[in-house]
């Protein structure tokens, strides 16, 4: 009687074990793999911002993406864990965003939203249009506003969001066409002078003390197939972002200030 007792006793201790290992597992599956960090992305409804969006989103990441007109964001929507409203010309817009994300961590910001003038891209038909001869002055003053102001002014109204991240990295999608000692033809003044004066910026981030031990650094990202691009590029904005994501999570002290290609090869200022 007592052994039969005893043995019953045995078979529930082990019921009782089982069960509890059982739960645990299950526990551990259940929890969900804690986030890589909180990216945010601007521009980020198409072109190379949704491809950026795509990349830092399937490798778990809290994705931050934001649109000139997020109701209309929809692809954007699918992929980015939150979807905001920013216009990079304007204070109010920023200052919008920096409310909204008020108390949270960002630790790689993209100031990728860019402006090329009215015309089409560099080596289309658009390139010829924009000579001395026919630019306009409202051409080079927007494409300042967007593509050099833009940045400065963004990264300014998110400084206390980067400064919360241990290590914040700060991106400036730049472009070849900023390289000063390099044009081939004329063409695209106000694009190729905003993106010279942005890197300039960059190189003046890299040692302003309010952003900290921020990275500050220009990434080209080659010539891709987007409405700016055309359909000639050589890149798709998958392959040339998935380069782009890789290099800034490799991104250290040392690239600080520095001009980089999508495929990590420094450039010439
Ligand atoms: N594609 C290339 O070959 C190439 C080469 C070198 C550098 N880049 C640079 O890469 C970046 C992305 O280019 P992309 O090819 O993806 O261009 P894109 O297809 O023309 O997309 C531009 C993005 O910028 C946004 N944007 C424009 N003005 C804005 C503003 N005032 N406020 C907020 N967002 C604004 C657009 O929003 P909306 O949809 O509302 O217009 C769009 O999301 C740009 O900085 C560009 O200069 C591109």
């Amino acid at each position: 009687m007592k052994n039969k007792m005893l043995a019953n006793y045995r078979i529930f201790a082990k019921s009782l074990l089982a069960m509890f290992l059982l739960c645990s597992i299950a526990d551990v599956q259940a929890e969900p793999e804690a986030k890589k960090g909180t990216v945010l992305i601007t521009g980020a409804n198409r072109g190379l911002g949704l491809a950026l969006s795509k990349q830092f989103a399937a490798d778990n990441y809290h994705v931050i993406g934001t649109a000139r007109s997020p109701e209309k964001a929809t692809e954007l929507k699918k992929v980015a864990n939150e979807v905001l409203a920013l216009d990079v010309t304007s204070d109010e817009s920023i200052k919008a965003l920096a409310k909204t994300l008020n108390g949270k961590t960002i630790d790689i910001l993209v100031n990728n939203a860019g402006y090329f003038g009215p015309t089409l891209g560099l080596g289309t038909e658009r390139d010829k249009s924009a000579t001395l001869k026919t630019l306009t002055r409202s051409e080079v003053l927007d494409c300042f506003a967007v593509n050099s102001a833009g940045p400065i002014f963004v990264t300014q109204g998110l400084i206390p969001n980067l400064l919360a991240s241990k290590q914040p990295k700060i991106i400036i999608i730049s472009s070849r066409s900023g390289i000063i000692n390099q044009s081939r033809s004329a063409g695209a003044y106000g694009y190729r002078i905003s993106k010279t004066a942005v890197n300039r910026a960059v190189k003046i981030m890299s040692v302003d003390k309010a952003l900290g031990n921020s990275i500050v650094v220009a990434i080209a990202p080659g010539h891709n197939q987007t409405d700016m691009g055309g359909d000639r590029a050589k890149l798709t904005p998958d392959q040339s972002m998935k380069m782009v994501k890789t290099l800034i999570e490799g991104l250290t002290k040392k690239h600080d200030g520095g001009f980089w290609y999508y495929d990590g090869k420094k450039l010439p200022w």
